[in-house]
């Protein structure tokens, strides 16, 4: 749990080492152009990097500098449970199969392996998702969520607990 990993396809790299995280980027792409995360501060981005296991998404040029293109986390107790967060890819990188080399990668990671539950939540990439085995939640009427009064992203989306 404490090892880094690094798998590569073509140009680009995927490492679970958070030291090569571009913080600023990521911080500017959930905050800027999410649905999830609008107007989510730096050090609740660091906080949340520090606390999971992240992996960066990676182009690589032949003189060996790399520049960040997508990101994932997940949060998990590596034993019973995983839960996948903050998943893009930038832009001018989709569509050529990345994101679902990223969820691969992620999924097979062998720390996260042989738990009781995965969850995520997403409003449109089911797809992406289901690839990797991810299915509606099997008795959504057993699932409750908190909304946190004092939560400062998206106060539109939420309806705090009167
Ligand atoms: C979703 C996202 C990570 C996909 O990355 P990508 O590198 O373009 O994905 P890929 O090229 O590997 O293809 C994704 C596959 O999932 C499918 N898919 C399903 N829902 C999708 C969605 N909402 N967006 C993109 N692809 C989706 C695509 O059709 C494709 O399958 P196909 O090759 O059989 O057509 C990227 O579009 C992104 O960062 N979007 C904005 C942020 C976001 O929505 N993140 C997910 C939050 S849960």
């Amino acid at each position: 749990m404490t090892s880094t990993t690094d798998w590569r396809l073509n140009d680009y790299l995927i490492s679970t080492d958070r030291s090569n995280l571009d913080v600023a980027l990521i911080h500017d792409y959930l905050s800027n152009s999410t649905y999830w995360a609008t107007g989510r501060k730096i050090e609740v981005v660091q906080r949340s990097i520090d606390n999971s296991l992240c992996f960066g998404l990676y182009k690589t040029s032949s003189e060996g500098k790399r520049q960040q293109v997508g990101f994932a986390r997940v949060v998990t107790d590596y034993a019973t449970f995983a839960w996948l967060a903050d998943v893009f890819i930038l832009e001018e990188h989709r569509d050529q199969g990345l994101g679902k080399w990223l969820s691969d990668v992620i999924v097979g990671h062998p720390d996260l392996q042989g738990f009781r539950r995965w969850v995520l939540a997403t409003k449109d990439a089911h797809g992406l998702y289901r690839r990797v085995g991810f299915r509606e939640l099997h008795r959504p009427e057993r699932w409750m969520e908190r909304p946190d009064p004092n939560m400062q992203e998206n106060p539109d989306y939420w309806h705090p607990i009167k």
